[in-house]
């Protein structure tokens, strides 16, 4: 630790306003005038140095920039193809052949376009309902997978289905019902055998979470009068869940699934919608006349026959996985929108704070706060700790301090002089009423998520060509932002003991995506304190999305959109603290046309999980003629989005 940095924190600790933090505010100030492209990037000192050194440590040779039909890692290491969509679940569905399949064999099988991964310990000696002591266990050779599946897409799943230019709403009833049953959420057991991970078919663990899967809402919003359909006059008795992006775990064994594009299942003229309030919310999640045609069957997903039904997606799902009879609930507390996902910093006797952003141009960074105290171990305590507490919408002033607004109902413009009758509309409308409050309009909030080794708390901003000039602001600092960019919120308090519950915040921006030597200012990439010399020609990367922190407490950033630039989407590793800070290493590329989503790391560091998601995604790519076939190379089979478990050919961590 440098001797600023220990006299910051060390101010920061006694609530004092050192002398660090007034030579912060004039470097931001001056950034903020000149609007250069590099703003903040790495002026600022990260949050812990204790592990500098280990920090450092990632030794593998880099992976070149491709743009080619294969994956790719470095020579040290090898892939087991874990699952793909189709893979059979249960002890008796045969081998997948996609002509013949029903809705009904879906629901058995690995879903589509594969998203979050969540890998879930197995302790044999914990039974249901044990979630904290399966966890606990860091079994890192047996566990259970759980992963998002996104959406679908026809074009590629069905044999002579038309082009997805040609034709977005041509599916049939049958096809419509396999699409509800392949998207949502799959778990299947899986264990590390000498020949690798391989998934443990007809496991009594394995399940399907699909569009028919009933749930319950819990907290504010349920059983709101804009929760009630004519299904479902409680309010509160959801079948489904759809857009199944990025997610979270608890340390008391349970999973967090995003609902993010909810909005595209939906068809409808929003007009037509006679309550002028709910024309105006269906409107803002691009819910739409010309959308896909499942209402055309499944009358629910049709705005102008149950207006209600949209407002019963857009949330957080919660379940528990070592139980496959457990119902899951949908988390109203945690507020309604296009969620990427939400990560949780859990300290013991302390509140829980969770982050989260919602993924569309100029929207916004939320935290969550629980009322009560996280006590390990007290399981059904802590299963009530995402229902109670308080939502807030994330304020980034330009001086590099930041606060965060409470959403709650009666406080500040959130009256019913602004149309807010209660706490569950602040909740169903909250992008209006954060945008009310003054919360900060950010670059499309990807994954916010802390380093558990620093304690400072990461944000993916993919990208915005929607914010104009004129329109920046410190934390968003580029018109037609094109790649993307990465902000470090540190919370006030020492390393380790910072708290995340606090109003206040500290922030400067970590890295800004392009290429260091771009011609074109606006998308010159910078890295932290790095030169662009230091920054290898395989080391610079775009649109951040996802992303994971190895037990050292390197960041693996997971991206969508590289191909804009000329090459795969991937992964890169970096350290967050010391010389090497923000200093990329590629390490992982996709075949054409798929983007890179979930990074996971077991406990012991030794596995990578990574989910490839919409191989051979392009223009005129179809299931007739794809753009390639990866990953079976099977002339009879279509490409199929698959799970990739990551492993050193030496047994050692990944990474090092
Ligand atoms: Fe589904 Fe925000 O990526
Ligand atoms: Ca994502
Ligand atoms: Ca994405």
């Amino acid at each position: 630790m440098s001797e600023d940095q220990q006299a910051q924190d060390q101010a920061q600790d006694q609530g004092l306003d050192g002398p660090q933090d007034s030579t912060r505010r004039t470097l931001f100030k001056a950034i903020g005038a000149a609007g250069v492209a590099t703003a903040g990037a790495g002026l600022l000192p990260g949050c812990g140095p204790r592990i500098e050194k280990e920090q450092s440590n990632l030794g593998f040779a880099e992976i070149p920039h491709l743009l080619d039909h294969n994956h790719h890692v470095p020579n040290e290491y090898t892939t087991d193809l874990l699952l793909r969509w189709g893979d059979p679940l249960d002890a008796f569905a045969g081998a997948f052949v996609p002509e013949t399949l029903t809705p009904a064999e879906q629901g058995r099988r690995f879903g589509y376009n594969n998203d979050f991964i969540a890998f879930m310990p197995l302790d044999d000696t914990a039974g249901p309902g044990e979630g904290d002591r399966h966890c606990q266990s860091h079994n890192s050779e047996r566990g259970l997978l759980c992963v998002n599946h996104e959406y679908t897409q026809p074009h590629l799943m069905f044999p002579g289905y038309p082009d997805e230019d040609a034709a977005n709403r041509s599916a049939s009833a049958e096809q419509v019902a396999i699409e509800q049953q392949a998207c949502g959420h799959s778990v299947v057991e899986i264990e590390k055998t000498a020949s690798g991970w391989q998934p443990i078919q007809g496991s009594p663990y394995n399940r399907r979470i699909s569009l028919t899967t009933a749930m319950n809402a819990v907290g504010p919003a349920a059983g709101d009068e804009r929760l009630k359909t004519s299904a479902d006059p409680s309010g509160s008795r959801i079948f489904g869940t759809v857009g199944n992006c990025a997610g979270g775990k608890t340390p008391w064994g349970t999973v967090l699934i995003a609902e993010e594009g909810f909005g595209g299942a939906f068809q409808g003229d929003p007009d037509d919608v006679a309550d002028e309030r709910e024309a105006r919310n269906h409107h803002a999640f691009g819910i739409a006349k010309n959308n896909r045609n499942w209402g055309d069957y499944d009358r629910r997903f049709d705005v102008s026959v149950e207006p209600n039904e949209p407002n019963r997606f857009g949330w957080m799902v919660e379940y528990d996985p070592y139980d496959p009879n457990a119902t899951p609930r949908k988390l109203t507390g945690l507020g309604r929108f296009e969620h990427e996902g939400f990560t949780l910093v859990s300290k013991p006797g302390q509140q829980i704070a969770a982050y989260g952003g919602d993924d569309d141009e100029h929207q916004f960074v939320y935290r969550f706060v629980s009322n009560n105290v996280y006590l390990p171990g007290e399981s059904a305590h802590n299963r009530a700790l995402l229902t109670e507490g308080t939502l807030y919408a994330g304020q980034f002033n330009e001086d590099g301090n930041g606060r965060w607004l409470p959403l709650v109902f009666g406080q500040g413009q959130l009256t019913e002089e602004n149309g807010f009758r209660n706490q569950a509309d602040v909740l169903i409308d909250c992008r209006r009423a954060a945008k009310l409050l003054g919360a900060t309009p950010m670059d499309r909030p990807e994954d916010v998520e802390t380093n558990p080794v620093n304690d400072c708390t990461y944000v993916m901003l993919t990208k915005n060509k929607k914010r104009e000039a004129g329109d920046e602001n410190a934390a968003n600092p580029r018109a037609r932002n094109t790649t993307g960019h990465v902000l470090e919120i540190v919370p006030p308090g020492l390393f380790g003991k910072r708290d995340h519950t606090s109003d206040t915040f500290q922030w400067n921006t970590f890295l800004l995506g392009g290429n260091p030597n771009a011609e074109d200012p606006r998308e010159r990439g910078a890295y932290g304190q790095q030169q662009p010399g230091n920054i290898s020609a395989h080391g610079w990367f775009a649109n951040p999305d996802n992303v994971a922190f190895d037990p050292k407490g390197n960041m693996w950033i997971a991206t969508d959109g590289c191909e804009s630039f000329d090459f795969h989407d991937g992964l890169w590793a970096m350290a967050t603290e010391g010389e090497l800070r923000a200093a990329p290493k590629h390490f992982f590329g996709c075949p054409e046309g798929a983007e890179i989503c979930g990074p996971e790391f077991t406990p012991d560091g030794k596995t990578l999980f990574v989910s490839v998601q919409h191989p051979a995604d392009g223009r005129h790519s179809s299931y007739d003629t794809p753009m390639h076939r990866w990953p079976d190379n099977d002339p009879a089979l279509p490409p199929r989005p698959s799970v990739l478990a990551i492993r050193r050919l030496d047994g050692g961590e990944v990474g090092s």
